[in-house]
């Protein structure tokens, strides 16, 4: 962004507040809250795990840009990647034409996801991802053979969520966030969320049939005549909070799915490419999905870039002659954009090269150990996740495990502390969310949980209790 004569920083920050405050609708942000806010974050450069502002002040990014960057900001390998594909062409469609780049990635990705994984749709965001996979389901049951067009509902978990879309919304199931659009949405049956840690049948002990997986295991036998496919987020529901899902629930889903003839939709937008430790979450319950959703991590966090994938038994679903009507009509203007493509092959070629999963567990190890710390704050009633993605939920009481009233905003308010000191994170309600880059160190690890704990302090005005 131009600077312009004789200004220095601080006149810089002022003017683009105020421009930005005349012209931008930010999203999943209340605009009042955000006009107030001073000074505003804006960002210009990134380093590594840092964020540096338009005063060339310095913040860890605790999020990864909102958990799409894995190996850091400025990665050599992904900028030169880019810059070469630049040099060649930076768009071509993929309606009747292939494109070099998108090709390869379609490769590596059938080589490095479940078994039995073996086309690859692209598409833009987490969001497209999702509703590639709802069409291809839904059109699958009624092409396949024998056709099945009864089969046109989903199960999805309470509190999932899968992006914004209103298909995405339809299969959502986070209350603040899509309870408004109700009206435009289609069906989906509910499946309780397993969250032991406010259990929805208010069980004391686990496992209860809910986190167990007797209630949902249930709901699909019981519909799988009318039920296309289950949407899960595997092993942790990110958005609903962080919050991690027992040792053998996603196994019994997919095993009932397999018995009811029900197709399993893995979305792993938020858990893919090593954020819970293995390359896909799937993998720590040794399951293969029917349709896997990708996106976010999969350009290492550079540019919009999502793909779904499917078995080759749903792809022959949609074979047949032109006249047979069986094409999957979908498709978007940037689907499998070669530069998003090329930075995503920059993006696992780093992992293969330097091994990222192996170097990334002593330091979930590392995080782990230091955030157990925080569970001795009388403001935290819960620490939890999987890998490098971590929920701290807030509480007034521990014992009670009550919460804020929403408008005490204490999430927000901790999260400004922690910028305050040099850490950029967002929270979940009242769930504060960490979820570094795979590049940090393990003294940043330390640093990190420190700073939350300090900010958890100074916010809730409890301190450690010894
Ligand atoms: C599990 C999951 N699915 C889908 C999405 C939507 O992705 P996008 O924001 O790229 O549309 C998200 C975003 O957080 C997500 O966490």
């Amino acid at each position: 962004m131009t600077r312009r004569p004789f200004e220095d920083d601080g006149q810089r920050l002022r003017r683009l507040a105020e421009s930005d405050r005349r012209h931008l609708w930010h999203p999943f942000t209340p605009m009042n809250e955000w006009e107030l806010e001073d000074p505003p974050l804006i960002i210009e450069r990134g380093e590594r795990a840092y964020l540096i502002d338009v005063e060339g002040k310095r913040y860890l990014d605790g999020v990864s840009s909102l958990w799409v960057n894995i190996h850091g900001h400025r990665r050599a390998e992904i900028d030169e990647a880019i810059r070469r594909q630049l040099d060649q062409i930076a768009h071509s469609t993929m309606l009747g034409m292939g494109q070099d780049s998108a090709i390869e990635l379609a490769e590596k990705l059938t080589a490095i996801t479940p078994h039995g994984l073996s086309r690859v749709f692209y598409s833009d965001s987490g969001s497209t991802a999702v509703e590639v996979a709802l069409k291809i389901a839904f059109q699958y049951q009624k092409q396949r053979s024998p056709a099945r067009p009864e089969k046109s509902k989903f199960i999805a978990l309470n509190m999932a969520y899968h992006g914004d879309t209103v298909g995405a919304v339809s299969v959502g199931g986070i209350e603040l966030f899509h309870d408004i659009f109700q009206p435009l949405l289609f069906e989906t049956l509910r499946a309780e969320s397993p969250h032991c840690y406010r259990c929805p049948r208010g069980a004391e002990t686990s496992p209860c049939p809910v986190c167990a997986g007797d209630e949902i295991e249930q709901m699909i036998a019981e519909h799988s005549d009318e039920v296309a496919a289950v949407i899960i987020e595997p092993m942790v529901q990110g958005a609903a909070g962080i919050i991690p899902q027992p040792e053998g629930f996603l196994r019994r889903v997919r095993d009932a799915c397999t018995r009811a003839g029900v197709l399993l939709i893995a979305d792993e937008v938020a858990t893919g490419f090593g954020r819970t430790g293995r390359m896909f979450a799937s993998e720590h319950e040794n399951v293969a999905p029917d349709i896997l959703c990708l996106a976010k991590g999969i350009t290492g966090g550079y540019l919009p870039l999502a793909a779904t994938l499917t078995t080759e038994e749903i792809f022959d679903a949609f074979r047949g002659a032109p006249a047979e009507g069986r094409t999957f009509f979908h498709g978007h203007s940037y689907t499998g954009n070669p530069l998003a493509c090329a930075a995503a092959l920059a993006n696992l070629l780093i992992f293969e090269n330097e091994n990222t999963l192996v170097t990334l567990a002593p330091k979930i190890v590392r995080f782990w150990k230091e955030l157990a710390t925080l569970r001795q704050l009388p403001g935290v009633g819960d620490v939890r996740g999987l890998g490098f993605m971590a929920g701290i939920e807030l509480v007034v009481d521990r014992e009670t495990r009550m919460t804020y009233p929403p408008e005490v905003r204490m999430g927000r308010r901790v999260c400004l502390a922690a910028r305050r000191r040099g850490l950029a994170i967002r929270p979940l309600g009242d769930v504060l969310v960490l979820m570094p880059p795979y590049c940090v160190s393990e003294d940043e690890i330390t640093w990190m949980a420190g700073v939350v704990s300090e900010s958890i302090q100074e916010v809730t005005g409890k301190s450690e209790s010894r």
